[in-house]
């Protein structure tokens, strides 16, 4: 564990996401004391600016800093950060950076030194800066942690290319590769509901569950963004990563342990009983403008003409005695009508006796807004009449839990790679696995194959979106 006399050097430090999410998550850390005592921040990116603006762009993000409980620890934050700029692909980048490591850790701590080094930065310059880094800043006498954000790879071969290439500095153990949604509290939830509640385990396979729903909409299109997602698309943005992680977690079998290897172990084998996905089994979508919301190709820096999905729903298949025959469906899609990632597992239906019409239990995951699982029951109204009622056994945290803070999903990762808990990061074979499942369908679409059908910014995604969950056997419930 870093528990003292470590460096965070946080690569890509000028850039979106570090202002946005890691920035804020390593001050939130911070104000809470659990960052390594005597911790300093060092910054490095190629942007020239100077140490006062780039503390001011570094706590941009942070809310709340009119009160005193944030403002006195946010000005420690800022005394401890200090920034650099250098360029990526040049020893005398990493040369300069490493005289500033050194002298902070002269002046600061004695015995070993610590690093942990953060890749918020562009995938193009991965190898080079974990070159960089291993031959000039790698802590001789300490630990070093390397913290790797997506996207990893574009598909299974580059995927690879980087695999190897960084492989050869950084051992497996020193990486974390992160997938933020692996931080998110319901998603670490659906471990421990699984195998603590006996309740749900003779039910867990397809004897029981009729189809698996996996959901992310977002109310928002790529503003802005649009060039960087241009060259990825909602199945690599969202589904490859986020939504096949839930998946495994989902669908994996029972672990030996709760350890980082047992665990890893149990969700490569779901992905490598998954058939790479089928053109006929997934339907694309891109959001024109609506309700005076601009569509994606209205977006410039998107390339005109532009193919690009910005909605998706495909159906996996896991080859294995659990979950044969049961689709689970991922479905992912910018400018929807909500805010809303959740899973729904739909039980199959009552077949027998007087209910035999009735709605199906559906158990949800709600990750996000307002985090919640609720099972879906029927139950008889109370009266002196038999009538059943579907409704709802529902656990919302900010009801069941009203002291419990639900933590920032970064400041979970961050805070378990400075533990050397990897058990919430992606494993190098994981990746492996999930780029297999997605290449061939990647490629087919990267060849300008597949239309995708238009729909509106604001609507619930394709008209045919109904017919395709209905062909793969989910049922609309009354309600939530
Ligand atoms: C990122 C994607 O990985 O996840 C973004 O690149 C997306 O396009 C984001 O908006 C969603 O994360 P969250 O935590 O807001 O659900």
């Amino acid at each position: 564990e870093l528990k003292e006399n470590t460096i965070i050097i946080v690569f890509g430090a000028s850039g979106d996401l570090a202002k946005k999410k890691t920035f804020p998550a390593l001050f939130g850390l911070y104000k809470q004391g659990l960052l390594p005592r005597g911790v300093h921040i060092v910054g490095y990116a190629r942007t020239k600016m100077n140490d006062h603006e780039f503390k001011k762009r570094q706590v941009s993000y942070v809310k709340g800093t009119d009160d005193p409980a944030v403002k006195s620890p946010l000005d420690e934050f800022k005394e401890i950060s200090s920034y650099i700029s250098g360029p990526y692909d040049e020893d005398s980048g990493f040369q300069a950076l490493e005289e500033h490591l050194l002298s902070i850790e002269t002046k600061y701590a004695s015995g070993p030194h610590n690093r942990l080094f953060y890749f918020a930065l562009p995938p193009s310059v991965f190898i080079p800066v974990a070159e960089g880094v291993k031959k000039h800043n790698y802590s001789k006498n300490g630990i070093n942690r390397l913290i790797i954000e997506k996207p990893f790879g574009k598909d299974l071969e580059s995927s690879r290319e980087l695999l190897s290439a960084i492989g050869k500095q950084w051992a497996e153990e020193e990486t974390f590769r992160i997938d933020h949604y692996l931080g998110k509290e319901v998603v670490k939830n659906i471990l421990l509901f699984r195998f603590s509640n006996g309740a749900f385990s003779p039910s867990w396979n397809n004897r029981a569950i009729s189809n698996v729903q996996i959901m992310f909409k977002e109310p928002f299109g790529t503003e802005g963004r649009g060039g960087y997602f241009d060259e990825f698309g909602i199945l690599r943005d969202i589904l490859q990563n986020h939504l096949t992680q839930v998946l495994t977690i989902l669908a994996m079998e029972p672990p030996a342990s709760f350890g980082a290897k047992d665990i890893r172990d149990e969700k490569v084998k779901v992905l490598q009983a998954i058939s790479p996905i089928a053109p006929e089994d997934t339907l694309l979508g891109q959001y024109v403008a609506a309700k005076g919301k601009p569509g994606y190709l209205d977006d410039d820096t998107v390339p005109k003409g532009s193919k690009c999905p910005t909605f998706a729903a495909t159906t996996l298949y896991i080859k294995n005695e659990r979950w044969e025959g049961v689709p689970f469906i991922l479905i992912a899609g910018k400018a929807l009508d909500e805010a809303k990632v959740e899973v729904r597992i739909q039980f199959k239906d009552v077949t027998e006796g007087a209910f035999k019409d009735i709605p199906r239990n559906e158990l949800v995951f709600r990750i996000q807004p307002s985090e919640a699982v609720y099972l879906k029951i029927n139950a008889k109204v109370p009266g002196l009449h038999t009538r059943a009622l579907p409704t709802n056994m529902d656990l919302t945290y900010k009801r069941q839990f009203p002291e419990s803070k639900i933590p920032d999903a970064y400041e979970a990762l961050i805070l378990d790679a400075l533990r050397g808990d990897s058990s919430n990061f992606v494993r190098d074979d994981e990746l492996d696995g999930a780029w297999k499942i997605f290449t061939p369908i990647l490629h087919w679409i990267d060849g300008k194959n597949g239309d995708p059908i238009k729909y509106e910014y604001g609507s619930t995604g394709p008209e045919e979106f109904g017919d395709y969950i209905a062909a793969r056997g989910y049922r609309p419930s009354d309600g939530q």
